[in-house]
C-alpha cells in the first residue's frame, strides 16, 4: 500500500470533521435531542409507601415515611417514564438542569402525591445530586420529548394522570385493603386493575410485598398493556423484583414521629434538615 501524503491526510481529516459537525447539527435540528430515538410509551410508576417505609431507618423532613399520621397511605408517584417496547428506555436526554421554581405552583400536590420516601438525595444527570423530583425530571422527564417540552408540563400532566387512575381506590373496592397479616392473589390484584382501566399493569415486589405498580399509556395517555410479548414478560417475571403468587400490601408503620413533638430525637440523614 502506498502511504497517503500529509496533504491528502489533512484533507481527509477536514472532511471527516466537516461531516461530523454538519450531521450533528442536522440531527440536533430534526428532533432537538441529539438523535435519540423517540420513546414508544409511558409507564407511570407508583410506589406503595407501606412497603418502602418498612425499610426506613432515617428520618428527615423530606422523607414522607416520617410524617407520622400525615404519612402517605395510598400509592404515591415514583415517576412517569418514557420507555421503548423492547424493554429498554432512554435516560438523561436534556441538557437543562431541574429548576424547582418552574413547578412552584405544584409543590403542595407534589409533596403529597409525589413525595420522596427516603432521606438520601438522588443522582442527577449532570454528575450531581438533587431532589427526587430533580432525578425524575432529568433522567426520565427530559426523554418524554416531544410529548412534554418543559418541566411544568411533565409534572402537572403526571399528577393529572395519577388523579385519573386511583389504583388505591380500585384495590380497596376489590377487597385488597392494606394489612400486615393478609396475603392477596397477585392475579386478583392485576385483574382488578385490568377491569378498571382496560389494560394490564405490571407489579414488582420486595420480600413478597407489593413495592411498585406500573400503569402504561400510549403517548396520548390512553391506557395500554405494560407487557407486550412473552420475551419482556419472561424478563419481568424472572427478575429480582418478581412477585410470588400471593402478595402482601403492608400498612404503613408509624416511625414514632406521630405524637412526638421533639423532632430533635430524630437524626437527619444530611445537612439540609
Ligand atoms: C384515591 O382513593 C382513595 C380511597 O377511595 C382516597 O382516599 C384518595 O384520596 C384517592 N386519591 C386521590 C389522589 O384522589
Ligand atoms: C405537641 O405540641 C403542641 C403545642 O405545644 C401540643 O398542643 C400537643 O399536645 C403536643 N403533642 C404531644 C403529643 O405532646
Amino acid at each position: 500500500m502506498t502511504s497517503l501524503s500529509v496533504g491528502a491526510l489533512l484533507h481527509l481529516i477536514l472532511l471527516l470533521v466537516f461531516l461530523a459537525t454538519t450531521s450533528f447539527f442536522f440531527i440536533e435540528k430534526v428532533d432537538g435531542r441529539e438523535g435519540l430515538r423517540e420513546f414508544d410509551y409511558f409507564k407511570l410508576a407508583l410506589e406503595w409507601p407501606g412497603s418502602y417505609c418498612h425499610r426506613t431507618h432515617h428520618c428527615c423532613r423530606q422523607n414522607a415515611c416520617c410524617r407520622g399520621s400525615n404519612a402517605p397511605t395510598e400509592f404515591t408517584i415514583h415517576g412517569l417514564w418514557p420507555d421503548y417496547n423492547d424493554g429498554s428506555w432512554p435516560a438523561c436526554c436534556g441538557r437543562s438542569e431541574f429548576d424547582e421554581k418552574e413547578i412552584s405552583t405544584l409543590l403542595d400536590d407534589l409533596e403529597k402525591y409525589w413525595p420522596s420516601l427516603s432521606c438520601d438525595s438522588s443522582s442527577t444527570c449532570h454528575g450531581g445530586r438533587g431532589s427526587f423530583w430533580a432525578h425524575e425530571w432529568e433522567k426520565h422527564g427530559t426523554c418524554s420529548f416531544p410529548v412534554f417540552r418543559d418541566e411544568y408540563d411533565y409534572f402537572s400532566t403526571t399528577l393529572n394522570v395519577y388523579f385519573k387512575h386511583n389504583v388505591t381506590k380500585v384495590l380497596n373496592e376489590a377487597g385488597y385493603v392494606p394489612s400486615n397479616t393478609e396475603k392477596y392473589p397477585l392475579g386478583g390484584i392485576i385483574s382488578s386493575i385490568e377491569n378498571a382501566f382496560h389494560a394490564t399493569p405490571s407489579v414488582s415486589c420486595s420480600k413478597g410485598a407489593v413495592e411498585e405498580l406500573y400503569l402504561c399509556f400510549y403517548k396520548n395517555f390512553k391506557p395500554r398493556d405494560c407487557v407486550i410479548g412473552s420475551i419482556i414478560q419472561d424478563d419481568i417475571y424472572s427478575s429480582k423484583n418478581s412477585c410470588p403468587q400471593y402478595v402482601s400490601l403492608p400498612t404503613y408503620v408509624s416511625l414514632g414521629l406521630d405524637g412526638a413533638n421533639d423532632t430533635n430525637t430524630w437524626m437527619p440523614d444530611n445537612e439540609s434538615f
